[in-house]
């Protein structure tokens, strides 16, 4: 029997050498462009189009950036951007003050240039997500393992209105970003806004409760993690998974066995059933039937109502990236992140109309669902979860398309999708037109579980998968596949990392998760998970293709504690917003900070989105 090793690294040798017969590749020069296979090459042998003066890696209580770039904090948790919102006052955190102000735990930005429909690159609006909160260090007397019991009524409030997603207008002056309070399209969506629910699951029985039995409305979002803009700038913000805030008895809910395979277990992890009985699963077992969706909003009408699409499926949404095939449909590309879930592809029915805004409005309400089954063959088959076809039947448990779409996971179980290692980000290069997806890491892939789209047994350092839809059709039935890069630290060959073989001391990173991608192509990623392994978590920037294929270079280390989330470029490149996430987070309690960052002094920590410019004016990595 082979170890785990030579099992793994014979799965990635015949993928990387499949990539290199079918670019025709045959020199070990080419090959060393490619996944980091070119052995022979050294650091000093393959250059890298960024030229940006790469970081030593560092962890400490600041953030850092290369050399020749500034990185200035923009907005920070508690600022207050609606109109007429209270200064931030860390020990009086109320919903009625926070509900006006930037919220917590920063993670996707989409820029939207002003005026809409622009390319504007020094004044647009900020949309971004404010994922969850850290109770133990935003009140006093608390631990995480406590925190459950000990969270008030009214502390529980303000934290749901720290949720959800920030809009503010931001304008460049003199080459700083600032932020214009008080603008007319700032505003919060918070933990307690009201939804609108679409497309075909809308109004079914398992989204009716006792406060809505209609299924058409929904309370509030949480846990948005990553998110997508669309062609017609709208954003689209992802609900990941909101199982752990939920209590009661899951068992004795009329639908357990959905419960369990969105993992409501009744945890209640911030205490708020104790105050809402809609929150109970078994009072209002349909309750969370009506979370972990993808809402878009409209972030240039202030009064635009948030609405959940359902066509896009139910599951623990990262990201939406979205792009316009050939024949103008959409096509959004769709993350399961938790252990051994589903890669899925959304493509509307109707085209992407450039010259009236309003008519796209709706694409996102029908089309095509379909997830991802990755063939060792270098194929990857996009089968669609439709009513009717593949086993989704009423005889077995999917009585028509809104149930497939509400039961997403189990339709992809019946037709044997590819069980990935956390999908995290999943998006198209814009430039080359090949999607890229992350697999953050799965710590719990046994060894007789690895398979060639998942190589590594107890995957702790994740990987990027490269996906090539055929003459730039995203909307076709089949891609071909390939590994982008595999993360870890090459000098640890137990790791079985696979990067460029120039890559530096400095450049290899462990869990990426969000990604991004500049005017010219190249890939930027953030990690999430580095402090696990005694460094900080960050950003790197690689090219995808030539010489300095996957050569990663550090861009970016996070303050203790924090990850990087939500990198975005202006249209002009010369601007890249990271979200700052959970500075601190790693502190016992209030009163035992392990970190004061942006701010300093004794100051609390505050989630914070920094804008990074290059101080010659110049694009971002050049
Ligand atoms: Fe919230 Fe999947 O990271
Ligand atoms: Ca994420
Ligand atoms: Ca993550």
């Amino acid at each position: 029997m082979k170890s785990d090793s030579r099992i793994y690294a014979d799965l990635v040798d015949t993928r990387l050498s499949r990539r290199a017969a079918l670019l025709g590749l045959t020199s070990v020069a080419a090959l060393a462009g490619i996944g980091g296979l070119g052995r022979q090459a050294t650091a000093a042998q393959v250059s890298s189009t960024l030229t940006f003066e790469e970081l030593t890696k560092i962890y400490d209580e600041n953030h850092h950036v290369p050399k020749g770039y500034t990185a200035s904090p923009l907005v920070r948790w508690g600022d207050p951007i609606v109109a007429g919102a209270k200064p931030f006052d860390p020990k009086a955190l109320s919903a009625e003050t926070q509900a006006g102000q930037f919220g917590y735990n920063c993670d996707f930005i989409g820029y939207m240039p002003l005026p809409v429909g622009s390319k504007s690159s020094d004044h647009g609006l900020l949309c971004v997500n404010n994922e969850y909160t850290d109770p133990h260090i935003m009140f006093p007397g608390m631990t995480e393992d406590d925190a459950a019991k000990k969270v008030t009524k009214e502390q529980a409030e303000a934290l749901r209105a720290a949720w959800g997603h920030s809009i503010v207008e931001i304008k460049k002056t003199d080459g700083k970003w600032a932020i214009v309070p008080e603008s007319k399209y700032n505003r919060r969506i918070t933990g307690m806004t009201a939804f609108a629910i679409s497309g075909p699951a809308a109004g079914h029985k398992l989204l009716q409760t006792s406060a809505d039995p209609t299924g058409k409305a929904s309370i509030g979002t949480g846990y948005n993690c990553s998110g997508g803009m669309t062609p017609w700038g709208t954003i689209l913000s992802c609900e990941e998974g909101l199982s752990d805030t939920f209590g009661g008895d899951a068992s004795k809910a009329a639908n357990a066995e959905l419960l369990e395979r969105y993992s409501y277990d009744g945890s209640d992890f911030y205490g708020f059933a104790r105050f809402e009985d809609r929150l109970v699963l078994d009072k209002e077992p349909n309750e969370p039937n009506r979370f972990d969706w993808v809402w878009e909003l409209d972030p240039y009408d202030p009064s635009a109502k948030p609405v959940k699409r359902t066509a896009l499926g139910r599951f623990s949404h990262e990201a939406a990236n979205s792009i316009v095939s050939k024949d103008g449909r959409v096509v959004v590309y769709l993350g399961d992140d938790d252990y051994f879930e589903y890669l899925y592809r959304f493509v509307t029915a109707g085209k992407f109309n450039p010259t009236d805004r309003a008519a796209n409005m709706n694409l996102l309400d029908e089309g095509e669902l379909s997830v991802a089954k990755i063939d060792a063959d270098g194929t990857l088959t996009w089968i669609p979860l439709v009513h009717g076809q593949n086993g989704l039947t009423a005889e077995n448990g999917f009585a028509d398309q809104g149930e497939v779409l509400i039961k997403a996971r189990l339709a992809g179980d019946k037709i044997g999708a590819t069980k990935m290692d956390r999908p995290e980000d999943f998006e198209p290069d814009p430039v080359s037109g090949k999607v890229y997806a992350v697999m953050t890491k799965n710590k719990k892939r046994k060894p007789d579980q690895v398979d060639a789209a998942n190589p590594r047994a107890e995957n702790n350092w994740g990987h990027i998968l490269e996906l090539v839809p055929p003459d730039g059709d995203h909307a076709a039935a089949s891609f071909k596949w390939d590994v982008f890069l595999m993360a870890g630290n090459p000098a640890k060959p137990e790791q079985g990392a696979k990067l460029n073989p120039g890559t530096s001391a400095n450049g290899w990173f462990v869990c990426p998760d969000n990604i991004a991608f500049d005017p010219k192509g190249r890939i930027w990623i953030g990690s999430d998970g580095a402090n696990d392994f005694d460094i900080a978590d960050g950003l790197y920037a690689a090219d995808v293709d030539g010489e300095g294929r996957a050569l990663t270079r550090m861009f970016l280390a996070c303050p203790t504690g924090a990850e990087l989330t939500g990198p975005c470029f202006t249209p002009d490149g010369k601007t890249l917003f990271v979200s700052i996430q959970h500075p601190g987070e790693n502190s016992e309690t209030l009163d035992k900070l392990t970190s004061h960052w942006p701010d300093g002094g004794d100051s609390v920590p505050r989630p914070t989105v920094l804008a990074i410019t290059k101080d010659d004016g110049g694009e971002i990595g050049a």
